[in-house]
């Protein structure tokens, strides 16, 4: 088979370097990709960006593309499925129907009321003054949200009315995330532990993958403003075996069944961020209609099923008939950002000491690099993903950092800390 993979992250990489793997692949395609899957066996990039639904359409029809993997929202949210299947061409994703889930935060709200599903109370505005009359009269912290997709800085934590008020006076006001703030939704602010829940889902079928968790924070300790993930391990040790069973029966079946009723079957991963409180609820925090980026990166690094396979038979529809084998073992990715993220990052610095890194137990995920007459250079705020597999989290960590340890460039950084709730939990058990 020909496989196009369509983004240029970590998560893509993973997905191309997993793909590839596959017996039945013969090539792969990812548009635009980034210098880690440019030197990837079987994989090839293609110049196209991720948003440009046309060329990527014309350029899957031309390279005779069996399946089509969409890494990102943004072309999910814009209906990247629906236009290739109008093409005849087959594609893995949500439908621009139920990849509202990701797209638009007061319709998955209002869609988690209508069936039950448990998240945090919530209200939407589009005015600002009531917004402002709900601030005042509500207790903290709350959270605000651009409605929209806003790159993952769309939400705030705020601690004080003023911080409040002032971002309702960013948002609905002076519209800085433009069509993506139009609306706004704010919510009580849950305490707990995050989890990240990512299944296959093919309309009510559903294969759960294995449980991970993200380091949203930029700094260790997680200090600092969010980011869009600065390492994760997999599998959480959070989710026990009953939790595991409630977040099944509590959000994901009910969501899916909930999406097939009104029309918009899920196909694709659906990745659920929970809070789990400190009585074991989960709650959802928010809906991603794509896999997650650090998350993918530890996840397939464990998955020994083949990814192609799963995907196949959820657009098959036969999803409950595949049966998925993991590694026993902890995979732990740390991300290595460039100087200045999440805030404006230097590019262009050549990164050193990739090729000495050849442990069968460790992968370097790339996300913003690029080749440069076969030099790798940083191209974007996080640049890679070390990710090393133990016998537990503190050796998949050891792992992880020691290889680390290699790269360089001028203004390279990380968190020193990742795993460290799952360590906390070790120890203390
Ligand atoms: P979202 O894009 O909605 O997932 O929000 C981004 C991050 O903000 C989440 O991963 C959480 O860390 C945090 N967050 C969002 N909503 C809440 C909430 N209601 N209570 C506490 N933290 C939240
Ligand atoms: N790591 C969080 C996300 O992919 O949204």
């Amino acid at each position: 088979m020909r496989v196009l993979i369509i983004g240029n992250g970590g998560r893509e990489h993973a997905l191309a370097w997993k793909i590839a793997s596959s017996e039945s692949v013969q090539h792969v395609f990812v548009a635009p990709g980034n210098a880690g899957t440019a030197s990837e066996n079987k994989v090839q990039n293609l110049p196209i960006a991720a948003m440009d639904i046309d060329a990527l359409i014309n350029a899957a029809t031309e390279q005779q593309v069996d399946l089509t993997i969409v890494g990102p929202e943004g072309p999910l949210v814009a209906g990247i499925v629906d236009r290739f299947n109008e093409a005849g061409l087959a594609c893995f994703g949500p439908g621009q129907g139920a990849a509202q889930l990701e797209g638009s935060k007061s319709f998955t709200k209002a869609f988690l009321d209508r069936h039950n599903i448990p998240t945090a109370r919530w209200k939407a505005f589009t005015e600002s003054e009531p917004a402002r009359d709900y601030v005042r009269s509500h207790a903290l912290p709350m959270v605000l949200k651009a409605d929209g997709l806003a790159a993952g800085k769309g939400v705030v934590i705020a601690n004080t009315h003023e911080v409040a008020l002032d971002t309702v006076e960013e948002i609905l006001v002076r519209q800085r995330f433009g069509e993506a703030g139009k609306a706004l939704v704010i919510e009580e602010f849950l305490d707990g532990e995050e989890v990240s829940f990512i299944c296959i889902a093919s309309g009510t079928q559903v294969v759960p993958l294995a449980t991970s968790q993200d380091h949203k924070a930029r700094f260790a300790a997680d200090q600092g403003p969010n980011t869009g993930g600065m390492g994760a391990y997999s599998p959480a040790p959070r989710v026990d075996a009953q939790l595991h069973d409630r977040i099944m029966e509590e959000v994901i079946r009910p969501t899916l069944q909930g999406l097939a009723e009104e029309g918009m079957p899920y196909l694709g991963f659906l990745y659920a961020g929970l809070m789990i409180d400190r009585e074991g609820n989960p709650r959802v925090l928010e809906y991603n209609c794509r896999f997650g980026d650090p998350e993918t990166q530890p996840i397939l690094m464990r998955l020994r099923s083949d990814l192609l396979r799963l995907c196949q038979a959820a657009i098959d529809q036969t999803l409950d008939a595949e049966n998925v084998a993991w590694d026993s073992r902890v995979a732990l990715g740390v991300v290595m950002v460039a100087e200045g993220y999440p805030d404006d990052y230097r590019k262009g610095d050549e990164i050193s000491g990739l090729g000495t890194i050849t442990a069968n137990h460790v992968k370097v995920f790339h996300a913003g690099t690029r080749l440069d007459r076969g030099r790798v250079l940083t191209d974007g705020g996080r640049v890679l993903c070390v990710t090393a597999l133990g016998d537990s989290v503190h050796s998949a960590q050891h792992n992880a950092y020691k290889a680390l340890g290699h790269i360089a460039w001028p203004g390279a950084d990380w968190r020193t800390d990742i795993g460290w709730r799952a360590i906390a939990r070790d120890k203390s058990q």
